[in-house]
């Protein structure tokens, strides 16, 4: 690296990621939208590096929506391709720096290989515990929370839940990976103001940092820049600021 991040008062748990701006970034070079994925898929190993040496326990990526699956299939493919390939280069990395992958989104719907490769993934790096890497992949938030109210009903309906226990933490449970704290820190690249349905329920509280770059250009100097953005933040929950 050659830049010195400043030291952090304030380490976030969990940072995610909206990557956004590959295609642009192509395109003003006069490349094919996939060369700009390529690109970016450098940004996510920097991403990677920067949060492991930033402390951060969780950093999850949206790497593809339920909205994506509107793209021309030549571009669905080479992203496919592209996941299994990254998978395979970037793999033991994941080891090296003891990082567990997990993955949430409508799986089902991912072609059969994908899938395959990367529960492989997912197996081999199961017991690590100090840093989890999660990719959104065929995900959609409102999927997610009909999904979990769907699951809440059938545990109502076979008595075991009861309708006054369903809460926040309720909702929260019944999440793809309930286990997983909410982020604290949501960036997102290429300078567009919205969610585009990414982890509407568990975004509620936190800070959003949105820059103009390109998520190809979003290397580590750019990530710590977010969080020193973060450290600047005033977190007051809705409750009146402490003297
Ligand atoms: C983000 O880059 C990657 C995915 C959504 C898969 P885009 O492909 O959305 O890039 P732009 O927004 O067209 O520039
Ligand atoms: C959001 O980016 C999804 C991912 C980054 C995977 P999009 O480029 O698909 O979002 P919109 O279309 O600008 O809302
Ligand atoms: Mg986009």
């Amino acid at each position: 690296m050659d830049f010195d991040p400043q030291p952090l008062e304030k380490v976030p748990r969990h940072v995610a990621i909206i990557m956004d701006g590959n295609g642009r970034w192509a395109q003003e070079r006069g490349l094919s939208r996939i060369e700009g994925h390529k690109e970016g898929a450098q940004s996510v190993r920097a991403a990677l590096r920067a949060a492991k040496q930033a402390g951060i326990e969780f950093l999850t990526v949206y790497a593809f929506s339920t909205e994506n699956w509107k793209r021309p299939p030549q571009e669905i493919d080479g992203l496919m391709k592209l996941l299994i390939s990254s998978l395979n280069a970037y793999e033991q990395e994941l080891h090296e720096n003891k990082i567990r992958l997990r993955v949430m989104g409508q799986l089902e719907r991912l072609p059969l290989p994908v899938r395959a490769r990367i529960q492989k993934a997912i197996d081999a790096t199961a017991a690590y515990t100090g840093h989890t890497f999660i990719i959104a992949l065929s995900y959609g938030s409102r999927t997610e929370i009909a999904e979990a109210a769907k699951r809440i009903t059938e545990k109502v309906q076979s008595g075991e839940l009861k309708t006054e226990d369903i809460d926040e933490q309720a909702i929260s449970d019944h999440l793809y990976l309930p286990d997983v704290p909410d982020p604290e820190l949501m960036i997102r690249t290429s300078g567009e103001l919205r969610l585009s349905n990414f982890l509407l329920w568990q975004l509620s509280y936190s800070e959003f940092y949105v820059t103009d770059t390109y998520w190809p250009d979003f290397r580590e100097e750019q990530f710590f820049k977010a969080l020193e953005a973060y450290n600047l933040r005033d977190r007051r929950y809705g409750a009146v600021k402490k003297k």
